[in-house]
């Protein structure tokens, strides 16, 4: 999908050929492989699909997007979570590009909770994760990160890690869980919060 953009707000480049690319769907084997070390981070080429990779994550409302899922198979993921249509409630951070990340402690304590995935249009499942994590990364302008991410940001980095890993999260459900619609997800959420007000 092509779109006019502004020069960019960061380096200040203006695409022409600026494009949001498309989701790749749930049977295309790149999304069961192993991603790449991405090995170029300052190269022209790369900036642009960080920076279309970025766009795309606002444009299907994700809270975070990995490169596998638009047929890329390299180390990178966008972090992007705050409130939107598909997650109202999602706390609000910068968005940040992930690159060849690592994560190198996850807390004994999990937490199960629902989420979803971009490549899984229109269904939300259960899944366990670990509270919180300790992780390093190289961002896009080739500095090392270490963080430590709680909650639903760690959910996120999990999440779009294990689409560098060729997993899916329905892959990682307890097997008698079921996948829910998202309609039906929000009557549960819904009903959960008058349970609590009541
Ligand atoms: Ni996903």
């Amino acid at each position: 999908m092509a779109v006019s953009k502004d020069p960019h707000p960061i380096n200040n480049i203006y695409y022409l050929n600026m494009s949001i690319p498309d989701l790749i769907p749930l049977e295309d084997p790149v999304l069961k492989q192993k991603a790449e070390l991405v090995t170029d981070i300052a190269s022209p080429g790369m900036q642009q699909f960080i920076d279309e990779l970025m766009e795309a994550c606002t444009h299907y409302e994700g809270v975070g997007i990995a490169a596998p899922q638009v047929g890329k198979s390299i180390r990178l993921f966008i972090m992007a979570s705050g409130p939107n249509l598909r997650y109202p409630d999602a706390p609000k951070m910068e968005m940040e590009a992930v690159i060849n990340p690592q994560i190198k402690t996850m807390s004994e304590e999990n937490i199960i909770d629902y989420e979803g995935c971009l490549s899984v249009p229109g269904y939300r499942g259960q899944v366990n994760r670990a509270e919180s994590i300790e992780v390093e990364y190289v961002n896009r302008n080739g500095v090392n990160v270490s963080a430590t991410f709680e909650g639903f940001i760690a959910r996120i980095f999990q999440h779009e890690y294990d689409h560098l890993e060729g997993i899916i999260y329905p892959m990682r459900m307890e097997e008698n869980a079921e996948l829910i619609t998202i309609d039906d997800y929000h009557k549960l959420v819904e009903g959960s919060l008058r349970d609590q007000e009541e």
